[in-house]
Formats: structure tokens, C-alpha cells, sequence
């Protein structure tokens, strides 16, 4: 009886969900099938009316949500008994307990049974036209291969497998072969030496030496919290962490928000530019789009790779349904002749993503009007290598939902954005900024740091006790949307990647002529921030600002990778410090942003010179720079 009358409640259809005012830009709507039919779980909760409703179960009552989810979307080998025991106060974060099932199953062998001959990768490679297609069976046969070759070279269940590939099948394959004997794998961005060990591995045929190998492996059987993957990510202290994320909640999460967010459909062509070596690569080129059966694109090229129209063509050749990049890409983009667009025909496209960083208006307009001919609705996610997945989108498959320019949206199922300010008070009303944290756990979340649980506790659970710290701050507007507005620590984001200062200042004071440094991100036009240092010199060095500048760059290339390399490298004789000897990076980020005449209270500075001189040698350095 309570199924039959959730069912008739479900009844009411999306086309009843109000419509945004006029003068908004607005979702388009794909579906107007009851709420069942845009999720079939739904049925579960009595009266719910519409979208808003399931969003509030989805957090209310998080077990019946998840549950539910977690039985019908995963296939398990052994069900699970209970859907969480998690206490963001303790630290103690477990979904689907009891539940065993094995993740490369889930992404491959049933979807083998179904339709072995559906595409699975588009492999687009770096030349355009040259692409490869890989069925669901010959990845699958790909993956048995490479997990028994990782067996019989003595890998272990529990063992960690590094992977430094750029996107091909091999580098999909090897991801799930882990996945399928029970290792941990951990990509490493192959940066810009990718290539020259990508083909090595072609060159030397390690793969096809491999052919030899048994095409069927034994699935490990894994519990749901056992790691399937560490991820490392910059923090701002110390070294990169490797941020732990286990099987099925991860999993899960994947699918889900891969599904809603970009309304993924059956026959849809995914196109994720991303590189797999980050969280993006992770979750929606490989297991997002894998365990929901579809086809997803691996992208090895630039976008201005041979042309700044690449990733329009590639869009028409390959007819792509949903396109997902990043915001450095679309500025880059905007800045040639639409033409470059407009000369392919996008008419496949139905959704426009956009990850890891602000989506600013001009480009959010830009990708809109001129590549979604305002008919695909943009969805610009916010999300972190620790939420495992998307966990604020404007969530399209909601018709009607509007969407604004330069905004993450709403939170997606199971989310609870809270904002609080720094006396650890939430703050509940709209139109105000904070720091943003999440309230309850959710199944894709990281785990722990490997090896290092400590710091995992002290990362993002004990600043805001009983809630998860992000490190972003983020502005609630007047309706409710969320809007983020930056880091709260030292980390910047150059081009989507994430760089930990002290990482770049660890580089740079191990130079033999350098005494200090910091390293500040500023605001730049395409790659959204970028590295700018200060160094004091030490006595007699023998270094011109020039010579440093030079060396320093190619050392922070070569010991991290290209893109963390700074713009400026500026010496100077002394660095703004407060009496107690502590660098004033307030003062150096006004100073970088062109804002010297904001500098504010600098009462507790120990040298007011000192400030006068940086902003003179920053203005000598940058109309050098331009001249240049
Ligand atoms: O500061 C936020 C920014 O990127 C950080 C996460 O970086 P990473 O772990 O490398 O993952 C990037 C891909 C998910 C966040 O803390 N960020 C990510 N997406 C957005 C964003 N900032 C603003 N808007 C976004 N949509």
C-alpha cells in the first residue's frame, strides 16, 4: 500500500515544476516524465512532489536515499547490512557495510552480458581523425590481460600500483586491471613527459608481450570501504597527500553524478577532456561513465592542437553529447575568431561542463551563446580531489531549474553545504559569504590521507568540528545558490591545477643563492592564477634577478611539472614581516593584484620601506614583462 500511494504521489510531472522568471537563462527541458522516471528509486519516499523534495530525502533521510541507490545501481557480491556508520566528529567515515563487490565488474562484466560490442572508450588521439574505438568485451579482455600480468609480476590485493600514462585505453585498463585483483592504483599526471614515456611503452610492445596472458582474471572480492585509489593532491603545508578513496561508496558517487548532473543518457558520447591523472580523469572519463555503461571519450591532444577549433571538430567527428572542460581551456579559446567554432557542426551537443576552477561570466557567455548556441545549458561543477565527485552543479536534469552566470548552484543529492564563519558559527541566512564546509558525509567522500590519518583529521575535520572543511570559501545569494569565491589557505589554481605554495617556496629556498622566498598566485587573464615569487637574495650571490628567474623556472618544472613554473620571479631586499618575523602575505597578494593602494592596516608590519620598495620593483618587473 505505501508503495502504490508513493507511486501515485511521484505521478505529479516536471512540467509542473515552476519555471524560472523571464530575463534568467533557463535549463532546457529533456524530460517531463514523472519523477520515477528521472529516478526510478524515487519510489521508495511517499510525497514528493518534485526534484526539491527528492534533494530534501536525499539528506534527511540519507540511508533510505542511499540505500536504495546503492542496491540498485551497484552489483554486489555480497549485499551490504548497513548503508553507513560514519561521524564526521570521530573521523569515522563507512558506507555500505557488510556489502562486497568488485568495481571493474561493476564498470565492465555486466555491461559485457548486456551489450559486448557497445563502445566503451573513444581513444581521440593526438592527431585529429586517427581515432580508436574499444568495445566493452576487448576492454574487458584488455583488463583480464594486464591483471594477470600485474599477478603473475607478484601484485597483491592491497598492494599500491602507480600509473604514469596519459589517457589511452592501456591507461583505462590498467586502472581497472588493479581494480580487479584488488590493488590500489595511483595515477600520476604524466605532465609534459608523457609522451616520450607513452612511447617507450608503445615502442618496446610491452603491451602486446602481455598478449599472452589468460583474457579471463578472477575478480577479487573487495569490501566496500577496502582503497581502490590514492590520489595525490597538493596541500598548503607540507608534501602532497594522497587522498584515499574506497570502493563502492566512490563508485557509486561516480555514477550518480555523472547520470544527474550531466543527464547522461543511454546512447550519449561523454566527451571529459580531462586528463586522467587528476580526480576529474578519475571520475568521469573512467569510472563514472564506465559503471553507467556508456561511451567516453580519452582526450590526448591540446585544445589548440592543430588548430583552436580541435575540440569543436573533434565534438562533430566523434558527435558528442555532453562536453566537459576546463575554464583556462574556454578562455583561451574565446580569444580566436568564433569562427573556429562555429565552422563545426555542434549540433550533438546537449550539455556544456565546466571543473576546477571559477567559470567567470565572459567565458560562461561565451561558452553558452557561441558554443551551445544557448541550447545547452552550462553546468559549472564545484568539486575537490577529496568529494570524490561533483558536489555543487546547477543539476540540468532538473527541467526548469535555472541557471546563473558564474555560479556553482545547488548542492547535488546527499550535499549539505553549510557556511561558517571563523568563530566556527553557521550561518544560516542568505546573502552571506563564509567558509564552506559539508555537514554530513556522503559515499564519494576521501577517507583519509594514506598514511596519514593525523593529518587528514587536521585538514578538514577538526578546524570546523562535526563538519568537512573544503578550504574554499563561498558566497549563499539572496535565492540560495551558491557561489564560490576562492581558497581560504595557501594553495592556487593555475589553469585547474592545484599547487601548494609552500610546495613552490620548499623548490625554490634550496637554491644555492636564495636566503627566502614566498610564492603568491595572481590573477591571470587564461590560466585564471599564476606563481609570482619574491626572494631575498643571499649576500654575494652572484644572482641577477634575470638569472635567477631563469634557473628557478626550469628547476620547478623539472622537480614538479611545467605549468607550476612562476611568471615573475622579482628580488628583493627584504620581505613585509609582522614584529614576530612572520611573512605578510596579505601585503604581497595586494601588491601582486595591482591593489597597493588597499594595503590596509599594516601597523603590525616591522618595515613600511620595505613595502614601498616591492611595489616598485613589481611595477619595474610587470611593464618590463610586458614590453618584452
Ligand atoms: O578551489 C576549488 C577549485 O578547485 C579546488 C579543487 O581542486 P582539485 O582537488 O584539483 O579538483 C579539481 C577538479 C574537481 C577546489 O577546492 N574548484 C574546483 N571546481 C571549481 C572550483 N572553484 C570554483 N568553481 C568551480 N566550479
Amino acid at each position: 500500500m505505501a508503495r502504490l500511494l508513493a507511486r501515485t504521489c511521484c505521478s505529479k510531472t516536471l512540467s509542473q515544476v515552476p519555471r524560472c522568471p523571464v530575463g534568467l537563462v533557463a535549463a532546457r527541458a529533456w524530460s517531463h516524465g514523472p519523477l520515477t522516471a528521472y529516478m526510478p528509486e524515487a519510489i521508495t519516499f511517499s510525497r514528493l512532489k518534485d526534484h526539491q523534495d527528492l534533494y530534501k530525502v536525499s539528506v534527511d533521510q540519507g540511508d533510505a536515499f542511499w540505500g536504495a541507490l546503492g542496491r540498485s545501481r551497484l552489483t554486489w557480491i555480497t549485499p551490504f547490512h548497513s548503508v553507513q556508520d560514519c561521524d564526521l566528529h570521530q573521523g569515522r567515515i563507512s558506507w555500505f557495510l557488510g556489502g562486497q563487490l568488485n568495481v571493474a565488474v561493476n564498470c565492465l562484466d555486466r555491461h559485457v552480458h548486456a551489450a559486448p560490442d557497445k563502445v566503451a572508450l573513444i581513444w581521440e588521439k593526438d592527431e585529429p581523425g586517427e581515432e580508436v574505438r574499444v568495445t566493452y568485451r576487448e576492454l574487458l579482455e584488455l583488463t583480464c590481460r594486464l591483471g594477470n600480468t600485474l599477478k603473475r609480476q607478484g601484485v597483491k590485493r592491497g598492494d599500491r600500483v602507480t600509473i604514469y600514462m596519459p589517457p589511452c585505453p592501456l591507461a583505462v585498463a590498467s586502472m581497472l586491471a588493479c581494480a580487479r585483483i584488488g590493488a590500489v592504483h595511483a595515477v600520476v599526471f604524466a605532465g609534459f613527459s608523457a609522451e616520450s614515456l607513452a612511447d617507450r611503452i608503445r615502442d618496446g610492445k610491452s603491451q602486446w608481450e602481455m598478449m599472452k596472458e589468460d583474457a579471463c582474471c578472477e575478480p577479487a572480492v573487495m569490501d566496500s570501504e577496502d582503497m581502490l585509489f590514492l590520489l595525490y593532491t597538493s596541500g598548503s603545508t607540507g608534501k602532497p597527500k594522497g587522498l584515499v578513496h574506497s570502493q563502492a561508496g566512490y563508485l557509486l558517487f561516480a555514477a550518480l553524478t555523472h547520470k544527474y548532473v550531466f543527464n547522461y543518457q543511454d546512447r550519449d558520447i561523454f566527451g571529459c577532456v580531462a586528463d586522467i591523472g587528476w580526480i576529474t580523469g578519475h571520475t568521469y572519463v573512467v569510472y563514472g561513465p564506465l559503471c553507467n555503461g556508456g561511451t567516453t571519450v580519452l582526450f590526448e591532444s591540446t585544445p589548440v592542437h592543430p588548430n583552436p577549433g580541435r575540440y569543436w571538430e573533434t565534438v562533430e567527428r566523434l558527435r558528442i553529447n555532453q562536453f566537459y572542460g576546463a575554464p583556462t581551456a574556454i578562455r583561451l579559446l574565446l580569444r580566436y575568431s568564433d569562427e573556429w567554432v562555429k565552422k563545426y557542426d555542434r549540433s550533438s551537443l546537449k550539455v556544456l561542463g565546466s571543473v576546477g576552477e571559477p567559470l567567470n561570466k565572459e567565458a560562461w557567455e561565451w561558452y553558452f551563446r557561441v558554443v551551445g548556441e544557448t541550447r545547452c545549458p552550462v553546468v559549472d561543477t564545484w568539486w575537490q580531489t577529496e568529494t570524490g565527485g561533483i558536489c555543487i552543479s546547477p543539476r540540468p536534469s532538473n527541467p526548469g531549474a535555472e541557471i546563473l552566470p558564474g555560479m556553482a548552484m545547488r548542492p547535488f543529492f546527499g550535499i549539505s553545504p553549510t557556511l561558517l564563519d571563523d568563530k566556527g558559527n553557521v550561518l544560516l541566512e542568505n546573502n552571506i559569504s563564509g567558509a564552506l564546509c559539508i555537514s554530513q558525509a556522503w559515499p564519494g567522500m576521501a577517507r583519509t590521507i594514506y598514511n596519514d590519518h593525523k593529518r587528514f583529521l587536521e585538514t578538514y575535520l577538526t578546524p570546523y568540528p562535526g563538519f568537512f572543511f573544503t578550504g574554499d570559501g563561498a558566497y549563499r545569494t539572496r535565492k540560495g545558490y551558491y557561489q564560490l569565491t576562492g581558497r581560504l589557505d595557501d594553495i592556487i589554481n593555475i589553469s585547474g591545477h592545484r599547487l601548494g605554495t609552500a610546495e613552490v617556496e620548499d623548490i625554490v629556498n634550496h637554491h644555492v643563492a636564495v636566503a627566502e622566498s614566498a610564492v603568491i598566485g595572481y590573477p591571470h587573464e587564461i590560466k585564471g592564477e599564476g606563481a609570482y615569487v619574491f626572494v631575498v637574495l643571499k649576500k654575494d650571490s652572484g644572482y641577477t634577478q634575470e638569472t635567477l628567474a631563469a634557473e628557478l623556472q626550469e628547476l620547478i618544472s623539472k622537480k614538479i611539472a611545467k605549468y607550476a613554473a612562476p611568471d615573475y620571479v622579482q628580488v628583493t631586499h627584504r620581505l613585509p614581516k609582522t614584529r614576530s618575523g612572520k611573512i605578510m602575505r596579505r601585503v604581497l597578494r595586494k601588491i601582486v593584484e595591482d591593489k597597493a593602494s588597499e594595503l590596509g592596516d599594516l601597523t603590525t608590519l616591522d618595515d613600511h620601506e620595505a613595502v614601498q620598495q616591492i611595489i616598485e620593483g613589481h611595477k619595474h618587473l610587470v611593464e618590463g614583462q610586458k614590453s618584452y
